[in-house]
């Protein structure tokens, strides 16, 4: 394997020169650190961050005794506008200014038992506390005492590991795993956000490990799925779930979506396969993570249809109306959204064949403007994700999909331009019909309501309120209601 570099040589003088370590925060918290006799460090995430040359808010300080002692100097010496938040069941204490975030934590050695995730916490060295730590890359150290400001304390090779993008435990791998099995997640989700490689002793002790997961709850799960969905590639970390056997037990469905079923010689695509690279066509258009949700589920509703048709072959009709409906069971169970988010995802799964339909059958005004009508603002949304589907090997198809999607676009702005339909009211409202033709609230003002819209929509009448009226009106006349 090709050794890739992600981080600068010398990382001595890079710490030394780099301005975030330098800061005014980092050099205050160093002096209440030596004036209260406290060795201190900032570890973690921040460390690894600075070293790939990353942007990272929250600053991890431990120290050797009472976090929370630092903490409330700290707080006063930041003065006007500083805040803490004292946790003392967990000896820790976070301090807020402004943008600045900080968490401060005394060092701690932890052991677990098997059957919780709640660890036994007793106070320990710096090195103790590293050793706890899921991974090399997030055990990194770096000393804010005067007198050794600067210094890097890595015992686990971390510099390494970000060098050669190497995710690895400080400890034994199945010892790591068993004490929070979340850190799995995390692995392959630093692996997917970074562009690392999950070492082959950390892969192997995910799978053997994997079953641990559910003793994690479904909400911190979904937090590392978000991440891995935001990562540039997520299709890495989707990859790294299925081949260690946990996207079976955390996502059943999407798994279900595997492999290629042979029947007279035809086989259809891997729909699992197809779907990560429509995630990872999306991700290269935006950072929309419901728009890569949708993308993710896009054909979830595929095995469900499945059916071979003599003299047809393999179809999936209906999958997209079926993938929708799946949906907020899915969210529901891996406690997603609820909301208005799951609803555009939905929305998104259920339109998804609509552009690629227009453009195998004619493309009418009529069909583009119920396109225009449906989608609404999401409509842009819409037509990126259709773009992404197409993932044909033939590359004769992909241009003729490519052109007729060009084509679409075109006359959609066209007749966006002409008709309005985007955000389309019907212009002449419920209360007026009713007041028009002396109605009560019934279900005849509905159909009235509809067909002015249908009209619209098909072309019969323009987009306008003196044209609805009189379509109205003619309606009337023809059901005798004038
Ligand atoms: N950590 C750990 N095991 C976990 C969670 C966190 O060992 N399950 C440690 C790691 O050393 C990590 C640090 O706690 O670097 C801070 O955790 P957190 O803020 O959750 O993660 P970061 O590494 O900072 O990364 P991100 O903010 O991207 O989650």
């Amino acid at each position: 394997m090709q050794k890739k570099t992600g981080v600068a040589v010398d990382r001595k003088q890079m710490i030394i020169d780099s301005e975030k370590i330098r800061s005014s925060e980092f050099l205050l918290i160093g002096e209440e650190a030596d004036r209260l006799g406290l060795e201190c460090y900032v570890i973690g995430g921040w460390v690894r961050d600075l070293l790939l040359h990353r942007s990272s808010n929250d600053i991890d300080v431990v120290v050797v005794g009472s976090g929370i002692e630092l903490a409330e100097a700290v707080v006063k010496r930041l003065g006007r506008g500083a805040h803490l938040a004292v946790f003392k069941t967990y000896g820790t204490a976070q301090v807020k200014k402004g943008d600045l975030e900080l968490e401060f934590v005394g060092a701690r050695k932890e052991s677990y038992r098997h059957e919780s995730r709640n660890p036994i916490v007793e106070d320990g060295t710096l090195e103790e506390d590293q050793n706890r730590r899921d991974f090399t890359i997030n055990a990194l150290a770096i000393c804010l005492n005067k007198d050794r400001y600067g210094d890097l304390l890595d015992p686990f090779g971390g510099i390494e590991d970000l060098e050669d993008c190497t995710i690895r435990t400080p400890l034994d791998p199945d010892i790591t795993f068993s004490d929070d099995p979340l850190r799995m997640m995390r692995g392959i989700r630093f692996a997917s956000q970074l562009g690392f490689y999950l070492s082959s002793e950390t892969f192997d002790a995910i799978c053997r490990n994997r079953e641990r997961i559910n003793i994690i709850t479904k909400e911190r799960i979904a937090e590392e799925l978000n991440k891995i969905m935001l990562s540039r590639r997520p299709s890495v970390g989707w990859k790294l779930l299925d081949k260690t056997g946990l996207l079976q037990l955390i996502f059943p469905e999407l798994a279900e979506l595997k492999g290629v079923e042979t029947k007279e010689g035809k086989g259809h695509k891997d729909v699992f396969l197809h779907t990560l690279q429509v995630v990872d066509n999306v991700a290269m258009e935006t950072d929309n993570l419901w728009l890569r949700w949708a993308a993710l589920l896009h054909d979830i509703g595929k095995p469900k249809s499945k059916q071979w048709e003599a003299g047809v072959g393999w179809t999936f009709r209906n999958h997209n109306y079926l993938g929708a409906k799946m949906i907020s069971k899915i969210f529901k169970k891996m406690k997603l959204p609820q909301n208005e988010k799951m609803d555009y995802v939905i929305k998104m799964v259920d339109l998804h064949m609509r552009p690629i339909n227009l453009i195998e059958d004619t493309v009418t005004d009529s069909a583009v403007r119920r396109l225009l009508f449906e989608a609404g603002d999401d409509i842009d949304d819409l037509m990126l994700l259709c773009n992404a589907d197409i993932t044909s090997k033939n590359e004769d198809k992909v241009r003729r999909y490519k052109q007729n999607y060009e084509l679409v676009k075109q006359k959609m702005i066209e007749l966006e331009e002409r008709d309005r339909i985007r955000n389309f009211q019907p212009p002449v409202r419920g209360e007026e019909i009713m007041q028009l033709l002396g109605l009560e609230p019934c279900s005849l003002v509905g159909e009235l309501k509809s067909a002015i819209k249908d009209a619209i929509l098909d072309g019969v009448i323009p987009n306008e309120y003196d044209a609805a009226k009189e379509y109205l009106m003619q309606l009337a006349k023809e059901r005798g209601l004038v």
